[in-house]
């Protein structure tokens, strides 16, 4: 990336816009968001507020609703049912152009025959800002995406990132009181989206505009947003921070989505008030500390992240006979897939200092998962939601 000017002037006109956005923008609130395009709801009673200037992340599986809810808050459709306000403001009383919302879509959709600068300065014309001003703006726009020097250019003359930040450039100049991102960094590599991502959440901080982020990439989400909305099915399954999604899916589904995690099937055993023990299918007790809603015979789903289960060479009370499949170093860690005596997958995930280097495909092993930190979920959740969550994250 192009690191031509002082930071001080960065920060200087990220200072001037955001005294002025801060008047405009405020919370955003969708209550009871509805659609369809003909058969059945593409969004059904849809609910969720971001807090004025923060970043909320809408995630989900392909189909599931998000780019609708982005139209009809941009006003591209007219929702059935609910309601949209920015502020005080009811947006669905605003006509699209005047509701002062910037847009930013995966694939750039910059003007090719436009430079650089008549691209920023597109809406400022259409909103009737005089000349004079528009070049002003046009400047601290492109001074503020570092990308001051490449005014004349045309956009096919920039790489994939540079268009991309011009894109960003052209949403806020026109001052927007909410922005609106549609899978922005999707079509560019991962070094760049990175880049992308801490420049964007730079702009985002200092000009403090209420931002609504469609991705299917997590940890793109999890980075840039304060809270995630995830919605399957046109539905929302739950709304929170990163951490509580993770830590505290309240569905399978929740569970599945965000990050990676194992399913074992059982049923209980003479639930107590604070243990759990689950037979599972392979025969084997698994004595949970968790107290939870299930009642003793109930055929429950056991889920685990592959950093909750840890490998032992011998057995012992509450480890799983196991067998390797394949081990894979990752970063920092080595992933191992291996087969309980059912043929259930499960997958660890060790320390690469830990992890032993004597292990072979197909060792026997044991494998213990935390009883305090997996989850139980009823199985009626896995068949339509699995083969949307398989469908879903791209990364
Ligand atoms: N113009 C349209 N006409 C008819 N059906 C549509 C139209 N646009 C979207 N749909 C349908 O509405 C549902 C939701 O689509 P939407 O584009 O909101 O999904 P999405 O979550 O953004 O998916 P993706 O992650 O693939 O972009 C899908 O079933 C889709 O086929
Ligand atoms: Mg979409």
């Amino acid at each position: 990336m192009q690191r031509a000017l002082p930071a001080l002037d960065q920060n200087t006109a990220a200072r001037s816009l955001s005294s002025e956005l801060a008047q405009r923008t405020g919370a955003l609130t969708v209550a009871g968001l509805s659609h369809s395009y003909g058969s059945g709801f593409a969004v059904d009673g849809v609910t969720f507020d971001i807090p004025a200037g923060e970043v909320a992340a809408l995630l989900g599986p392909s189909g599931c609703g998000k780019s609708t809810v982005l139209r009809a808050i941009a006003g591209l459709i007219r929702p059935a049912k609910g309601t949209i306000a920015l502020g005080d403001t009811d947006l669905l009383q605003v006509p699209a152009r005047s509701r002062g919302i910037g847009m930013v879509f995966q694939n750039y959709a910059l003007f090719p025959h436009m430079t650089v600068a008549e691209n920023v300065s597109y809406p400022l014309a259409c909103q009737g800002v005089p000349k004079q001003e528009r070049r002003a703006r046009v400047d601290e726009m492109l001074r503020l995406i570092q990308l001051d020097s490449f005014g004349r250019r045309l956009p096919h003359q920039l790489s994939g990132g540079q268009q991309q930040r011009v894109a960003v450039a052209r949403a806020l100049a026109g001052r927007p009181s909410l922005l609106l991102l549609d899978e922005p960094f999707g079509a560019l590599d991962r070094a760049l989206r990175f880049d992308l991502q801490v420049e964007m959440l730079r702009l985002q901080k200092a000009l403090g505009i209420t931002t609504l982020l469609v991705t299917h990439d997590q940890e793109e989400a999890q980075s840039l947003a304060s809270r995630l909305v995830l919605m399957n099915r046109g539905r929302i399954e739950q709304i929170d921070t990163p951490s509580r999604i993770y830590d505290q899916p309240r569905t399978l589904f929740v569970n599945r989505f965000i990050g990676q995690t194992s399913m074992l099937t059982g049923r209980v055993e003479g639930a107590g008030p604070e243990r759990m023990p689950v037979r599972l299918t392979t025969g084997e007790l698994l004595d949970l500390l968790r107290p939870t809603r299930f009642v003793s015979g109930a055929s429950v789903v056991v889920t685990c992240r592959p950093e909750e289960v840890s490998l032992f060479p011998d057995a012992g009370p509450g480890r799983l006979a196991a067998r390797l499949i394949v081990s894979i170093p990752l970063g920092p860690h080595v992933i191992h897939d291996l087969e309980l005596t059912d043929g259930t997958g499960i997958r660890c995930a060790q320390l690469r200092a830990q992890a032993p280097d004597t292990l072979l495909l197909g060792d026997r092993i044991f494998v213990a998962i935390d009883p305090a930190r997996c989850h139980v979920f009823p199985p009626d959740a896995i068949g339509g939601d699995l083969h949307a969550s398989l469908e879903g994250p791209s990364s």
